[in-house]
């Protein structure tokens, strides 16, 4: 059983994030979040994990010197919150770019340098708790082709100071789409996207075309020989052609 330390902590202005559960290590901070039935604006976070979870059935290496954590949020039922992983990546754009310059996002959400992903985040949404998880490499050494930490590309990074800076990022941007929905945060999308006009295929499907932008409910709009089609934020991968 890991070591829990409960503390509440009001970083700079965030209001939403009360509550941060550290640990020394977890197996994922996902699966604790879930399973520890955590209250609205909980953080877990761990120094390592020892079964990391990323998108499509991966795991997320997870070694000392990353930032591992995951935030638990009451999204409710009734609304389409399809977008919020996008919104999730936008924030976290905005503050790792406050320490590193060149970075760019892929969709749906990825953070990557060079094509070299420093940043994943792993949406997990039931029954109307959403678990968002992110994991970025900041000071670990990662022997992983394509990813790249943030100490290679900008120094040494304070990991506790990065995560209050990611906090108060995704504070803001979760309060704008709770008011005025995806609108704005789509068009910050798409600035701090590289992916408009480029050719992409969908992993293991038959689309392959340009991408036109994202739509507001946060799908990738790719122009086909066949017609515009649209690809929800799910299960699959994008590579660039
Ligand atoms: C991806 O595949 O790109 C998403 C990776 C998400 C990894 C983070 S690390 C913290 C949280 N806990 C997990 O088990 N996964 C997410």
């Amino acid at each position: 059983m890991p070591k829990v330390f409960l503390k509440l902590v009001l970083i700079g202005d965030v209001f939403l994030f009360h509550t941060i559960v550290e640990l020394e290590e977890v197996d994922s901070t996902n699966e604790f979040a879930l399973r520890m039935n955590l209250p609205e604006g909980s953080v877990v976070v761990a120094k390592r994990q020892t079964e990391g979870r990323g998108r499509k059935g991966r795991g997320w290496v997870s070694p000392v010197g990353g930032l591992y954590f995951s935030l638990v949020l009451h999204v409710g039922t009734d609304n389409d919150v399809s977008p919020l992983p996008l919104v999730f990546g936008v924030a976290i754009h905005e503050a790792l770019s406050r320490y590193c310059h060149g970075l760019s996002l892929k969709w749906p959400n990825d953070i990557l340098h060079e094509g070299k992903k420093v940043c994943g985040i792993l949406c997990e949404l039931n029954e109307g708790l959403l678990i968002a998880g992110v994991g970025i490499n900041v000071n670990n050494a990662i022997e992983l082709e394509g990813a790249i930490p943030m100490c290679s590309i900008c120094g040494h990074v304070d990991e506790h100071k990065l995560l209050s800076d990611i906090l108060q990022s995704i504070e803001h941007f979760y309060q704008e789409f709770a008011q005025n929905g995806f609108t704005r945060i789509r068009e910050e999308w798409k600035k701090r996207s590289r992916m408009l006009g480029k050719e992409v295929v969908v992993e293991g499907g038959p689309i392959r075309g340009k991408v036109e932008g994202i739509d507001e409910r946060g799908c990738l709009v790719v122009v086909t020989a066949e017609g515009t089609k649209k690809i929800l934020v799910g299960d699959v991968s994008i590579r660039f052609i």
